[in-house]
């Protein structure tokens, strides 16, 4: 799998797709990713794949046509990387490299300040107040110019929401359709928090220049950790009524991230699996903020909520694709990754199943704590990076779609649509190509929930193309494909934003050097 692992070269200006097949006309604007795709600068090599500096790329449809561009975002970690030949920050798997050009004393000096973070964010995107961010597990958010990929402005929890004392902000926010977004972020103290943050759209469309990303943000809820660490997590669930959070027993240590330099450790160092805790579920009001229930489960993992919401009978149902623990992180190490072949890679680790865990509400027979031990039901296997019609985010639903592994013992190679009701699955597949995290586009005017298209970037290997993939959501089998003549990153997240290039243009215009101007015209 070493192919799929390399750097991958920029492609800075726009290319043009060769299309086999059809796409709907109604299906126009830019489908946004976000890749970790550059693993070294000199002799200094990253070692996981989420450590890998933000590649932005972008397939753009328009009347059937499709077009392709990639840049890496010019964050510090990118640019000092790049001036001075070595990874100068901590990642994920990775620890911060000792600068050479440090004399030993300044060196031995400099160990005893906690690292300065990345702020590399190559997951995923969020928009607040009308503007696009790349972000990731940070509190760093990157702004982003979508059309040329600049980078504009730089906001970060940390520093501009000061009293929060906010240290981590996880890479799936959830946004709601009046502009407004909710985060989870931990703040440190004598004991950790799991902050819900509510950012409000901006106040006027014409306020979308003047206000900061963060302005009006407010801890509407807030949830003290069961031990004196946090807990990492990656996303959670809501509804219109609750907030989801899931407090797995994989904990990172804060004093041993504050001795990370010394200790040359990276973030994944200094968090610990515990067999012994079990996983806790908190049910959080948003309306008073207070949380309602607290719920154990038997310990699993998860990187990813699909979804959450309310049945009549007073249950939440939560849909989270999951791990019996953390070790499938170690599967992404790229030594791993690079060394393996395709059908062996996950061998010794355990495939991603989507399992339905059921919240009793509390009420007049139901206690706040001490419920019996959550089971769960499972919806289907082998279902990863999962997406949904937004539309029914927090609201009953159907259809789940996700890349996963074609058989045991495969990376994710596979797309899945996934009937939650009738556990039925449809996949696509085709050998040595790996397909990205399938994005939903629904149908204007569509009332059935898989009515639309799922777009997803294909990664070629051994001599096979690079594709945007289109398939029918209701169906799954193939309308079209765009054939990229450059080689794609293996990405994590991103969006496909209809009205990217209208509503924004101007915006973004406003915002570009008179040299880019020209480029972008
Ligand atoms: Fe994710």
């Amino acid at each position: 799998m070493d192919e799929l692992f390399k750097t991958v070269p920029e492609t800075p200006e726009r290319v043009t797709a060769e299309l086999q097949g059809t796409i709907p006309d109604w299906v126009n604007g830019t489908l946004l990713r976000n890749a970790p795709a550059k693993y070294e600068f000199g002799k200094h090599s990253y070692k996981h794949w989420f450590d890998g500096l933000s590649l932005l790329h972008a397939f753009i449809i328009e009347k059937g046509e499709v077009s392709y561009h990639s840049k890496y975002l010019e964050t510090k970690s990118f640019k000092k990387g790049s001036e001075q030949k070595r990874t100068v920050y901590a990642e994920f798997g990775t620890a911060e490299v000792p600068d050479p050009c440090k004399n030993i004393f300044a060196r031995f000096f400099s160990y005893f300040f906690p690292p300065e973070r990345t702020d590399n964010t190559a997951v995923n995107f969020v928009t607040m107040k009308g503007k696009i961010f790349a972000n990731s597990d940070s509190p760093v958010f990157n702004e982003i110019d979508p059309e040329t990929f600049q980078l504009l402005d730089v906001a970060n929890a940390k520093t501009d929401m000061k009293s929060a004392r906010v240290v981590y902000a996880c890479a799936h926010p959830h946004e709601e359709f009046d502009g407004s977004v909710y985060h989870v972020m931990t703040s440190i103290g004598r004991q950790a928090r799991y902050n819900f943050v509510h950012v409000p759209p901006a106040k006027r469309a014409n306020h979308i220049k003047t206000e900061t990303p963060l302005e009006g943000a407010k801890i509407v809820a807030s949830v003290k950790a069961h031990k004196m660490y946090s807990t990492y997590y990656h996303s959670f669930g809501i509804t219109p009524k609750y907030f989801i959070f899931v407090e797995n027993p994989f904990t990172v240590n804060g004093y041993e991230v504050l001795r990370m330099k010394i200790d040359q450790r990276s973030f994944h160092d200094c968090m610990h699996w515990d067999s012994k805790e079990p996983s806790r579920f908190y049910l959080v009001e948003r309306e008073c903020g207070e949380c309602v229930a607290t719920y154990e489960a038997q310990s699993f993992f998860s990187f990813h909520h699909v979804n959450a919401y309310e049945e009549i009978n007073g249950v939440v149902v939560v849909d989270l694709c999951c791990y019996p623990d953390a070790s499938v992180i170690d599967m992404y190490y790229l030594h791993h990754l690079r060394n393996s072949k395709i059908d062996k890679v996950a061998e010794n680790f355990a495939d991603p199943e989507v399992r339905r865990y059921r919240l009793p509400i509390p009420g007049k027979d139901v206690p706040r704590t001490n419920s019996p031990r959550l089971q769960y039901e499972i919806l289907g296997g082998d279902v990863e990076l999962p997406r949904i019609n937004y539309r029914f985010n927090g609201q009953e639903y159907r259809y789940i779609y996700g890349t996963g592994p074609y058989e045991h013992g495969h990376f994710l190679d596979q797309l899945v649509k996934l009937d939650t009701v009738s556990k039925e699955k449809k996949t696509w597949y085709e050998s040595e190509c790996f397909p990205s995290e399938p994005v939903f586009i629904e149908r204007p005017g569509a009332k059935d929930e898989d009515d639309g298209v799922i777009v997803s970037g294909v990664v070629g290997t051994g001599g096979r193309k690079s594709f945007l993939l289109v398939l029918d959501a209701a169906s799954f089998t193939e309308l079209a494909r765009a054939i990229i003549p450059s080689r794609l990153p293996q990405s994590l997240h991103g969006n496909f934003m209809p009205d990217l290039s209208y509503k924004l243009q101007a915006f973004y215009a406003d915002k570009r050097e008179p040299k880019q101007m020209e480029d972008a015209q």
